[in-house]
């Protein structure tokens, strides 16, 4: 049997793309994972964790800007708007718009964790009884289908949390063109970006002390073992986070403690001593900078914030 027809008999079909993306990563040079997989259930909840710490200052820094700045991005929302989260995980952010826009026709919720989703949709819909509240499970890069009695109303696109800072440039650039199409006529979106700051300040965010982040990156190799059958032994790997300055981004990475071996879907990968996974980037943009990405992808600056110290920038987009 070929790997690809084994692949099929064993796992189901969301499972199967997850083998298939985690064997390929194993097989590159340098070895590397998918950041969207480390949103199990467990991601979310250690994510949620690393938001809490005194380290981690984007969510401290997102939420100030927010919190300031809500009545007016919410002046220039249109009542019966639909207000569409990619990459929504607790939804907490999102409070404090849905507070400033009580006409809302709708809030959309778009993740990779159903966990996440369903912890948020409860909340929400007990704090705000009025809301309609639809959650999407999967990837925010799907084209959005909402119901039809909301195809023509006007879409505001929330994207918080730096998630675009994971991606690449090129890539960044394609997700936010796929979002204007996916946020239809007159497309207005907000859009969270961390700012290029001092080693002294970037690097604890992703080292933190009490190791969460470490413990978040490490989970990616047990959701592996527990979802794919594979034998990863988390004792062999340690976490490692590096700001590289030409690039302007955190690299996250998985480093092998010793030469050692792996199975995963009956594939057999040999790991040397300090070799490297990486799992995740983290980019890190001035103002400027996101705003040339921001019009490659054909949107308009409207207005950017940032915080008191200067940590984070919060863009409102639109697409004439
Ligand atoms: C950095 S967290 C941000 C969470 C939240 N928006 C915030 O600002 O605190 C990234 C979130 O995006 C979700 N996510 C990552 N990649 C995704 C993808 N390709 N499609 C859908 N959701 C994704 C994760 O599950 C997680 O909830």
């Amino acid at each position: 049997m070929n790997g690809r027809r084994s692949l099929r008999a064993e796992l189901a079909p969301l499972d199967e793309e997850f083998g298939a993306e985690v064997l390929a990563g194993l097989s590159r040079e340098p070895k590397s994972l998918p950041c969207r997989y480390f949103y199990d259930a467990r991601g979310s909840e250690l994510f949620e964790e690393i938001t809490e710490l005194a380290e981690y200052y984007p969510t401290r820094a997102e939420l100030a800007i927010l919190r300031d700045h809500a009545g007016e991005i919410a002046a220039r929302v249109a009542p019966g708007a639909v207000l569409v989260e990619f990459g929504s995980g607790s939804s907490r952010k999102t409070e404090i718009l849905l507070d400033a826009m009580p006409g809302l026709a709708a809030y959309v919720a778009i993740d990779v964790s159903a966990c996440a989703l369903e912890g948020a949709r409860s909340r929400l819909e007990a704090r705000y009884p009025r809301l309609r509240v639809i959650t999407r499970t999967g990837d925010f890069r799907m084209p959005l289908d909402l119901p039809a009695e909301l195809a023509k109303a006007p879409r505001l696109g929330f994207f918080p949390g730096s998630t675009i800072g994971n991606l690449t440039r090129e890539e960044a650039v394609g997700l936010m063109v796929d979002m204007r199409r996916a946020l239809g006529k007159e497309p207005r979106l907000l859009i969270g970006a961390d700012l290029r700051k001092d080693e002294a300040l970037l690097l604890p965010a992703y080292n933190d002390a009490r190791g969460v982040t470490a413990a978040f990156n490490l989970n990616l190799l047990a959701r592996i073992n527990r979802e794919l059958g594979a034998d990863f032994d988390l004792s062999g790997f340690r976490h490692e986070a590096i700001f590289d300055a030409r690039q302007s981004r955190i690299e996250m990475r998985l480093v092998s403690l010793r030469g050692q071996e792996a199975r995963v879907l009956g594939r057999r990968f040999v790991f040397a001593a300090q070799e490297r996974i990486h799992t995740e980037y983290s980019h890190k943009y001035t103002v400027l900078d996101f705003q040339v990405l921001a019009r490659r992808a054909g949107w308009s600056p409207v207005a950017v914030w940032r915080d008191a110290e200067l940590l984070f920038s919060v863009h409102e987009l639109i697409a004439p």
